[in-house]
């Protein structure tokens, strides 16, 4: 098969974590991939050992949170391979803190990378979709703080909540225009990565961060959820909810929602599925 032919995952986010676990499972798959991240070095690391296991690799330095970079992505991605199937927004930062104490420009990295990098993502490919009219599908990676929130995390859940928004009114937007993309959010719990050490975690050395971190260290693995995400693409499903130990408290808040009762914060579950990370 020449590359032109294989079907092709763009994924941002790419050098670590969530997205390695997926580039790792999509080339397993025969995927083309053409992977996005700021860390150059993590990134030409990833893509030197997918193509000496055979792998197809477009590696191109991108910041989700320049608009500018996800657009000359897609132009690369339809230079070389000619067409992209699956797109993966993927990247994320993390910024801790309480609402009044995180900086301004904490606020505006976690909102620039986590919701502008979808926005981003989102404008720049979906013409291109739209355009190859052929079957595609498009998965935004927020968390289950896109669905619950916690204190000393505002930022990351204001975020996170707008791409869950962001996806479902996707999601509806291509059942009424009938087009034949698939729109999935994938919100994990905890998942190992390196989300609280890299270098847009804040606060680093706080007691809180601390703990987050060494809770995601025991999270579910990458390349898990990943195989989590393929079954999902596969079933056409919007929710891809690996973790499933949160709904209990899920419930408990749109039951505070519709009795008009004031939520309560629902402690982590020791056994870490109902946290939110
Ligand atoms: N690890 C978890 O427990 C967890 C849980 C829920 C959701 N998530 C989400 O999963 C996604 C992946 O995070 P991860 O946990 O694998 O973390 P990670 O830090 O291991 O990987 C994130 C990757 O994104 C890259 N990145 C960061 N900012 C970028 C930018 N502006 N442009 C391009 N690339 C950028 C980093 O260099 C890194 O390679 C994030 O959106 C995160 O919020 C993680």
């Amino acid at each position: 098969m020449t590359e032109q032919q294989q079907q092709v995952a763009v994924i941002t986010g790419a050098a670590s974590g969530i997205g390695r676990g997926l580039a790792e499972r999509a080339a397993a798959r025969g995927y083309a991939l053409v992977l996005a991240d700021r860390d150059s070095a993590a990134l030409e690391r990833l893509a030197a050992q997918l193509r000496t296991e055979g792998a197809a690799v477009l590696a191109q330095v991108t910041d989700v949170a320049e608009p500018g970079q996800l657009e000359e992505l897609r132009d690369a991605a339809l230079d070389r391979f000619g067409a992209v199937d699956l797109l993966f927004n993927n990247a994320g930062v993390m910024q801790t803190g309480s609402c009044w104490e995180i900086s301004e420009a904490q606020w505006q990295r976690a909102l620039a990378v986590n919701l502008g990098g979808v926005i981003n993502g989102v404008r720049a490919f979906l013409p291109l979709l739209l355009a190859q009219g052929r079957p595609a599908h498009v998965v935004n990676t927020a968390s289950l703080a896109g669905l619950l929130n916690s204190p000393f995390m505002a930022a990351y859940n204001v975020s996170k909540q707008a791409v869950v928004a962001l996806s479902e009114s996707l999601h509806y937007e291509m059942a009424a225009l009938n087009q034949p993309i698939g729109i999935s959010v994938l919100c994990p719990g905890p998942v190992v990565s390196e989300i609280m050490t890299s270098d847009q975690g804040q606060g680093a050395d706080s007691e809180f961060n601390r703990l987050l971190d060494d809770h995601i260290r025991q999270g579910m693995s990458p390349p898990d959820v990943a195989e989590l995400v393929f079954e999902a693409i596969a079933e056409k499903r919007f929710w891809i909810l690996p973790h499933k130990g949160f709904k209990p408290a899920l419930r408990t808040r749109l039951e505070s929602v519709l009795s008009e009762s004031n939520p309560q914060f629902t402690p982590f579950d020791p056994q870490g599925d109902a946290h939110v990370a």
